[in-house]
């Protein structure tokens, strides 16, 4: 949630072109206001997002720069509430990604001593609580060392001063990661902002700080003490990021299936082979395994719990922000964070307490050196590369490869991995013609329903999720078996209920004739036979094929409604609040 930049060099570079690009590839993480400010104190401030928006702004060249595209926490969307921030003088900008939550008492303790607020934000703490340390005869990382040890909350924060060559990055919990090329030095919320520029990476962890000059950079802990960091070389598989011919990433990403799952299945007998392997053996170690993820991850985790639990594995899953009131964990425990992002703030939390409790924590991730693949003492990456939209489409099914491949590894005999890229291939082919008429006939319904049972449950599940999160259709993907304790009674004719039955599955089927004898407009998506038909799979597998059509279905009834389907209404791709 929030992205931010901070861009320093000792050679002038173009804001519009170099800045904010980079802010730009970091949209996905909120739209609903941009902003940058430069070393000359020139401020702009844009409500909703980088788009279109950048046009009449005066391209201007600098060498010091933050921006930030925001997604809102603590006030409405609005130009005052837009970051950067300032003090009342306009020498201080800063933008910040997170929360803090002593931000009342610390703005009632400013404002007594004279400092006056213009928005609703927490972030606007930030430049008045410096412009007051300073005041104090402080120096900015005496004034760093006493923010840090005084707030309360996440922050990755960049800022500077009017007139200092100087940029000061400081971090607790909300990413930030220093990015080298060319003689520049690119604070960003994630590697993606500068991919395509350099694969060198300094990764803050909580409480550091940094300094960065034209051509230097320095990193210390809370004390102000130097701190020695190691440059990464981080690997990112990268798709071709322009949408070429297609109109929206998500239908890009969903096609993108068939490369990205097979540059995944290739990973296990090449470059993870050996992570695999340990993986495999981290879970034979473990007395019970829990899972832990969010959202669509949490589906895929779901998948994860029914394999291990077919090979006499105990494991189980729950949602990352429940995981405190219903799970427990001791030091045999293996806990598994799935995460495409790897910076879910709920997920993270949650390792970070069950580590104090002496877990072991495993990860499966798509973006390398994301703080969860950091916390973890294993992670397989499921090589997916960049996923713009904000559904998770062609991520899922690379988790799901992930769990099918651990699971293979250790003993489940029903998947033939190297078969799955064509029967994806084939699955879209077939039924993308069918999708988009079936889409014209559902896009005006207000409910659907989605049934599975096992591990075509999850997957109701996230053809659920999918149909809220593009075309805010209400959906609830459920258990079939829980249909007639309750839900049944929702059930009138026509309306839409879609039903996962893979191999005849007898209890999926006698659901589905359930609902049709109240009159519901019945949809089958099968491996045998039915409206939507995917090729023959083992259950499991039939929960990648199925969700593809569910995907499909999500893209193209929003893309009838004429909706915003990259970036939702209010939804961002990383979830780094809690
Ligand atoms: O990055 P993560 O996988 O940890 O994200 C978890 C959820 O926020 C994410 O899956 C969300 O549900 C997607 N927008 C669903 O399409």
């Amino acid at each position: 949630m929030c992205g931010i930049i901070g861009l320093v060099s000792k050679d002038e570079f173009s804001v519009r072109d170099e800045l904010l690009k980079c802010l730009a590839r970091l949209e996905y993480r909120g739209y609903d206001s941009w902003g940058y400010a430069a070393y000359d104190g020139a401020v702009v401030k844009r409500v909703g997002g980088i788009g279109n928006n950048t046009k009449g702004i005066t391209d201007m060249k600098t060498t010091v720069a933050i921006s930030h595209t925001r997604w809102a926490t603590h006030g409405e969307v609005t130009q005052s509430n837009a970051h950067p921030h300032s003090n009342s003088k306009k020498t201080i900008f800063a933008v910040h990604n997170g929360i803090i939550i002593n931000n009342r008492q610390i703005k009632e303790r400013l404002m007594k001593k004279g400092y006056k607020f213009v928005s609703e934000t927490d972030s606007e703490i930030i430049p008045h609580y410096f412009d007051y340390m300073l005041s104090k005869g402080k120096s900015m990382k005496e004034a760093i060392c006493s923010f840090i040890s005084e707030i309360e909350g996440t922050f990755a924060i960049v800022l500077f001063r009017k007139g200092d060559p100087h940029l000061y990055a400081i971090k607790r919990d909300s990413p930030l990661v220093l990015g080298l090329y060319d003689g520049k030095g690119i604070l960003a919320s994630d590697i993606y902002a500068f991919s395509d520029k350099t694969n060198k990476a300094v990764f803050f962890d909580d409480d550091e700080f940094a300094v960065l000059g034209m051509d230097s950079y320095r990193f210390y802990n809370k004390s102000g003490k130097l701190v020695r960091k190691k440059v990464c070389g981080f690997e990112w598989s990268r798709e071709e990021e322009k949408l070429k011919h297609y109109k929206h990433y998500m239908i890009k990403e969903i096609k993108e299936q068939p490369s990205a799952s097979k540059r995944l299945i290739d990973s296990f007998s090449t470059i993870q082979k050996d992570r695999l392997i340990r993986f495999a053996k981290l879970i034979r170690m473990a007395s019970r395994v829990v899972f832990v993820g969010a959202g669509t991850s949490y589906h895929a985790s779901l998948i994860g719990v029914s394999l291990l639990n077919k090979l006499g594995i105990e494991s189980h899953t729950i949602i990352a922000s429940e995981f405190e009131s219903f799970m427990l964990v001791d030091d045999k425990t293996l806990v598994i964070a799935i995460s495409q992002s790897g910076e879910t703030m709920d997920v993270v939390t949650v390792i970070k307490d069950v580590l104090k409790k002496g877990a072991t924590v495993a990860s499966i991730v798509n973006v390398p050196y994301s703080t969860i693949q950091r916390y973890s003492k294993l992670s397989i990456e499921i090589c997916a590369g960049q996923e713009v939209c904000v559904a998770s489409t062609k991520t899922f099914t690379n988790q799901l490869i992930t769990l099918f491949a651990i699971a293979a590894y250790l003993g489940v005999k029903e998947f033939d991995l190297a078969t799955i890229p064509d029967k994806i291939e084939k699955t879209i082919k077939t039924n993308e013609g069918k999708v988009r008429k079936l889409a014209r006939e559902l896009y005006r319904k207000k409910d659907i329903f989605v049934l599975g049972k096992g591990v075509s449950y999850p997957m109701a599940r996230e053809i659920a999720l999918k149909l809220k999160e593009i075309p805010y259709i209400h959906a609830e993907g459920m258990m079939a078996g829980e249909l007639k304790h309750g839900t049944i009674a929702l059930v009138e004719k026509g309306t839409p209920v879609i039903s996962l039955i893979p191999n005849e599955n007898v209890d999926m089927l006698s659901s589905t004739r359930e609902v049709e004898a109240r009159g519901a407009r019945s949809i089958i998506i099968s491996n045998t036979d039915g409206e939507l038909h995917i090729p023959k799979s083992g259950d499991a597998e039939f929960a990648i094929y199925s969700g593809i059509i569910g995907h499909l279905l999500s893209y193209y009834i929003a893309r009838l409604k004429n909706l915003p389907i990259d970036k939702p209404r209010n939804l961002a791709k990383s979830v780094t609040v809690r």
